[in-house]
């Protein structure tokens, strides 16, 4: 797990530069949700899973969530590439690296079973932690009930795996509960 530490600490060392502690708490419990999904996650998955939006601690301000097929494909791209950089600096195995950025390119839309635990983690960590707090930042952006309930309904959709649309649908049902509340 030697790569893997070395990948956690980048992620922090990049986010914390750029004062985004939210983003290290994602990170992290995407590893959390791997590994709850596959208790036997590889290494290469541990690094997807860590790396994931390396990018928005260098780029920008993409937001999960997002529609946008073009914003996606250049998140998720942008973040392949970070990770790709740093493990050839590692002179990690190609074929790893390979793994990596072929999990982290398709995190936001999952795939093949791997890519779908990846995609799922994403949407599990984002669920338990902001899930709520979306809910009531629309509603102070005065959007209407069907608006909210919409956009909650697409990110619940995103989730891939019946395991983690059990573990979610507290959350989302907390979420639109929060919609129809006055
Ligand atoms: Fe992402
Ligand atoms: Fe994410």
């Amino acid at each position: 797990m030697k790569l893997y530490n070395k990948a956690e600490q980048l992620v922090i060392n990049a986010l914390e530069k750029v004062d985004n502690k939210n983003d290290i708490t994602h990170a992290k419990r995407t590893v959390h949700w791997v590994k709850q999904l596959r208790p036997d996650a590889d290494e290469a998955l541990l690094v997807a899973a860590v790396s994931h939006d390396i990018e928005r601690a260098i780029y920008g301000d993409w937001k999960k969530g997002s529609a946008d097929p073009e914003a996606l494909r250049k998140h998720q791209n942008l973040s392949a590439t970070e990770i790709e950089k740093f493990l050839k600096g590692e002179v990690a195995d190609n074929n790893f690296i390979e793994r990596v950025k072929y999990l982290v390119a398709h995190h936001e839309e999952g795939g093949d079973d791997d890519q779908n635990i990846l995609c799922d983690a994403d949407c599990l960590s984002f669920f338990e932690d902001k899930s709520l707090r979306r809910v009531k930042k629309w509603k102070e952006q005065g959007k209407t009930k069907e608006e909210m309930r919409k956009n909650m309904d697409y990110y619940f959709s995103r989730i891939i795996t019946p395991k983690a649309k059990n573990i979610a649908k507290k959350w989302y049902d907390e979420a639109l509960q929060e919609i129809e509340r006055e």
